[in-house]
């Protein structure tokens, strides 16, 4: 709990250093679509949750570069921790208050994925 708060604290203030030292480009973002949202929730993801999720994930052209459900019954879904970069950042953009069971597209900019390269961190 202690490491979440930390690292939700160090990732604000690398936000607040961007804007200061005067980077006009806007930050690329995620588009997020929701494709079902289940009919209760009770408690939307935030910040320091641990998701289970399950990912197919599309280049541009509609090729499938990786799916979760590869393999027969859930043992390709991962758990990752919200908000910590754990996973690239478009996750941690577009998975929050999200419900237990909803579904949604990301469209994510390479800059918040893997980068152009197609490898490495993101910068
Ligand atoms: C789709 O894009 C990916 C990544 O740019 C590429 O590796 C793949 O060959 C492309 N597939 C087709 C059918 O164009």
């Amino acid at each position: 709990m202690l490491l979440t708060v930390l690292s939700w604290f160090c990732s604000s203030l690398l936000l607040l250093l961007q804007a200061a030292s005067g980077g006009k480009l806007p930050e690329a973002e995620v588009k997020v679509e929701v494709m079902h949202r289940p009919f209760l929730c009770h408690r939307k993801s935030k910040y320091g949750d641990m998701l289970l999720v399950h990912h197919d994930g599309y280049f541009e052209n509609g090729t499938v570069f990786h799916s979760s459900r590869d393999q027969a019954g859930d043992s390709g879904a991962v758990w990752f921790t919200l908000g910590i970069k754990e996973v690239i950042k478009g996750w941690d953009k577009g998975l929050q208050g999200m419900c237990s069971g909803e579904k949604r597209k990301l469209v994510i900019p390479p800059a918040l994925a893997y980068g152009k390269e197609g490898k490495g961190l993101p910068h």
